[in-house]
């Protein structure tokens, strides 16, 4: 969980005007908005096109809720202790409030749309409930709100992207920025409740991706993350009257697109889908330097059988040929995975080839969960949840304590050697260190000198490493 600071440098003062003019009068001029963010980086993102719709609407944001006017938090339903975060910070909340009766509380993203009015039922205390397609209607339902109403829009959409919407960079670095490529999944993998959170999926207009690549270059941004659920899947068609002069751009092409807007800017993207992720994705990411070497592939199983119960479309066979391709057309590529213990009806053996697929690919870093159970999920109605919460804990930890070895050894073939990085600014654990990532994602910490600004790229040369981080100085 992160908190968001009010970072308004970035914003597009000229598309304000424009907004001032055209409809919104700023009723709200000096109305303080929190908004906290929970789950995936989309949500992240989302916020900060929340945050630029309420800023048109005449708001500012701030990083203390106790000042604040509204306060939201855009939540995440993906497991049932990512929903019980959210609760407990509304209790939170709700302490506030009995304070400050004016204070306007809403939920927005996968857990307002999941739970849609009931939410307004069984937390008294919120006000606004607003589903992750909805955003633009914000400035109305606040109005509702205000002359005492209780509001909810949870309507998805087949065609909102928020693509003209120029996000209000919070928290930021001014270094590195997400970009969303794609909203909404069509995937319906049997565990997972996003489908039905976010929606069907679409696609951005690519024009306006590559003008907010553009805009963040000119505003001194070095590196972007291209976002969606599965953004090998991005397709976007322009909708010529003449089927036959109409413009497809796939993935592999936008990437393109992306990396020659500057090649100092550094191109990430998240999240790739093994049945998806094509040899052009990887040969695009060979040939521009600025693309970076590095893959976030979830598994989720290694057993061809659990795979086909979790409906990912793939076999373990499949996996590791798309593994088998990454190693031959990027051979520095680092790669990490999602990975889920205890999956419904899974066996010991099973269980043992989701350790041996970790084996073969040796992952770089994974994001390991122990499977909970989701309403109304495709597994929810139709597989139980049949695996002990003893034996998922065993399982997850044998997964964890395998990835921590990987990412070791991993770590351990960077020491020695000089590796490029870009500064993103102090380092947590002391202000007399810089860290940053290198292309591989790896993150390095190395004490500053007075030289090195962040948003540079330096070389560093590793000298030792733990299991999350490289640590080296700055070669001469
Ligand atoms: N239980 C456990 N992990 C889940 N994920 C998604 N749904 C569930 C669930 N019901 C994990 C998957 C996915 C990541 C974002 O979260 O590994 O890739
Ligand atoms: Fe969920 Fe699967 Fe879509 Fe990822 S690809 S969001 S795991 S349904």
């Amino acid at each position: 969980m992160i908190d968001l600071q009010p970072t308004d440098k970035t914003h597009d003062e000229g598309r304000q005007g424009e907004a001032l003019i055209l409809d919104s009068p700023l009723k709200r001029n000096g109305k303080k908005l929190y908004i906290e963010s929970y789950g995936c980086q989309m949500n992240f993102a989302d916020s900060e096109i929340v945050a630029s719709i309420l800023k048109d609407d005449g708001f500012e944001t701030t990083a203390d809720y106790k000042e604040a006017d509204v306060v939201f938090i855009n939540t995440c339903s993906i497991r049932e202790n990512a929903e019980q975060r959210v609760r407990n910070r509304l209790s939170q909340f709700g302490a506030e409030k009995r304070r400050n009766p004016k204070l306007i509380v809403g939920v927005l993203g996968c857990m307002a749309e999941r739970l849609k009015s009931k939410f307004l039922e069984e937390e008294k205390l919120v006000d606004v409930v607003v589903g992750p397609d909805a955003y633009r209607d914000l400035p109305q339902l606040l109005n509702q709100v205000e002359d005492g109403h209780k509001a909810i829009n949870v309507l998805l959409s087949r065609e909102e992207t928020y693509a003209d919407i120029s996000p209000v960079r919070l928290n930021g670095n001014g270094i590195t920025a997400f970009i969303s490529i794609m909203r909404g999944c069509d995937n319906m993998c049997s565990f997972c409740v996003v489908p039905f959170t976010r929606g069907r999926e679409r696609s951005r207009d690519p024009h306006s991706i590559l003008a907010e690549a553009h805009d963040l270059v000119d505003k001194g941004y070095k590196e972007v993350t291209l976002l969606g659920q599965n953004v090998d899947s991005y397709k976007w068609k322009s909708a010529d009257a003449d089927e036959d002069a109409a413009i497809e751009v796939n993935f592999a092409q936008l990437l393109e697109k992306v990396a020659l807007v500057s090649s100092d800017l550094r191109i990430r993207f998240s999240t790739s889908h093994p049945k998806d992720i094509t040899n052009e994705v990887l040969y695009t990411i060979a040939k521009y330097d600025n693309i970076c070497n590095y893959i976030h592939l979830p598994v989720q199983s290694g057993s061809s059988r659990v795979l086909e119960l979790m409906n990912r479309t793939y076999t373990r066979e499949w996996y590791i040929n798309r593994i088998d391709a990454v190693r031959k057309i990027i051979p520095n590529c680092a790669i990490s995975s999602d990975i889920i213990a205890g999956f419904c009806s899974e066996t010991e053996e099973e269980h043992q080839e989701t350790l041996s697929m970790m084996d073969y690919v040796g992952y770089d870093f994974a994001f390991t969960f122990s499977y909970s159970e989701r309403p109304g999920t495709l597994a929810a109605r139709k597989l139980p949840d049949d695996i002990s919460p003893e034996i998922k804990k065993r399982r997850l930890s044998e997964i964890l304590v395998k990835q921590q070895e990987w990412s070791l050894r991993r770590l351990q073939e960077s020491v020695g050697k000089s590796v490029r990085i870009l500064v993103e600014g102090v380092s947590k654990k002391s202000d007399k260190d810089y860290c940053g990532r290198s292309d591989q994602n790896a993150m390095v910490v190395f004490p500053a000198t007075e030289k090195i600004k962040p948003g540079q790229y330096v070389n560093v040369i590793i000298e030792r490493c733990t299991s999350a981080t490289l640590l080296g100085r700055i070669a001469d």
